[in-house]
């Protein structure tokens, strides 16, 4: 009976670590890389990173998001990690537990050498993806909806999530592909449900953001100040106008009414 516990016990903890293998393949490796290796100065290592192997510490991380400074095998990260709170208590330590078994040391491989994209077809095709001009395979919204890149004049794109103009230059290729394969932050999560990017859509935005990068950032709030500007100036010109014009016909309005009682 002992002998039977005992077997079903380790049975038990290797389907919460297969569990664990598998929760993390689906929601983490996309940015911390398929063995937890990370990615120099974008993506902190998880495997031999002596922080990983305290429970909370990671659960937190996956359950409220991390960002701020950081510091891992001589590498320094200032990132943001996405909260994932869809990923239940229950999982997170089955996460916890798994890559707290990954071994190696905490040194982030350097970027993988994914060939960046400079094909200027290829980026074209990216910007239209990004502006909306051509639809996602399978339906996701165009990122124009809710960011800006590059300088697309006075109306830019959206502004729930921030200007992705030097996109390229803070996570690399692989960084880029990395966020866009396993879409993690919670609003754009939601929007692209059951919609992932293709790669070759996901390789032609990391082409196009390899371009804007060189780019001045979006100047988006003065152009939209100098428009608020000219239209207030315009408002108040066409008020004007509209004064004067009122008050003379308030004055003749009045002269009529006296004059249709006089008569
Ligand atoms: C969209 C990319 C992305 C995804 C997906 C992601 N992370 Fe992260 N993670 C980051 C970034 C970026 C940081 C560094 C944040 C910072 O610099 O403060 C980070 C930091 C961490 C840290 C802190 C590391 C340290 O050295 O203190 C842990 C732990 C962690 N992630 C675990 C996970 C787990 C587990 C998952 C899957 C459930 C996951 N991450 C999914 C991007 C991601
Ligand atoms: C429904 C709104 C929405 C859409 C559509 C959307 N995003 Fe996002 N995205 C967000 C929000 C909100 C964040 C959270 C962080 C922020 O403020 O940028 C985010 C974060 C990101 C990040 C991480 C930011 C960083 O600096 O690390 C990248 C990269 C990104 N989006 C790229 C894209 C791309 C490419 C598309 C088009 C395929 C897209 N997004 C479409 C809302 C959206």
């Amino acid at each position: 009976m002992k002998q039977l516990l005992v077997v079903m016990a380790a049975l038990l903890s290797l389907a919460i670590a297969a569990d664990g293998r598998q929760l993390y393949s689906q929601n983490c490796a996309g940015c911390h890389g398929a063995n937890g290796q990370g990615t120099a100065g974008v993506f902190p290592p998880l495997a031999g990173n002596p922080r990983v192997q305290h429970e909370a510490y990671v659960v937190k991380a996956i359950r409220q998001g991390i960002s701020g400074p950081l510091e891992i095998g001589g590498q320094t990260y200032n990132g943001m990690m996405p909260a994932m709170p869809q990923i239940s208590e229950a999982d997170a330590r089955a996460i916890a537990a798994y890559t707290s078994k990954l071994g190696g040391t905490p040194t982030a491989v350097s970027p993988e050498p994914t060939p960046i994209p400079t094909d200027p077809a290829l980026a074209a095709r990216g910007k239209a993806l990004f502006l909306g001009q051509t639809r996602f395979q399978n339906g996701g919204a165009p990122c124009m909806a809710c960011h800006t890149a590059g300088n697309f004049g006075p109306m830019g794109g959206g502004s729930l999530g921030r200007d992705l103009t030097d996109l390229h230059t803070r996570l690399g290729a692989a960084g880029i592909q990395g966020v866009l394969t396993s879409i993690a932050f919670p609003v754009m999560r939601e929007s692209y449900k059951g919609k992932p990017l293709t790669p070759e859509e996901i390789s032609a935005l990391t082409a196009f953001f390899a371009r804007t990068a060189g780019q001045p950032a979006n100047n988006n709030q003065m152009d939209i100040a100098r428009m608020l500007f000219a239209g207030l100036i315009g408002f108040g010109g066409l008020f004007g106008v509209m004064y004067l014009f009122w008050s003379n016909r308030r004055v003749g309005l009045a002269e009529r009414i006296r004059s249709r009682r006089s008569a």
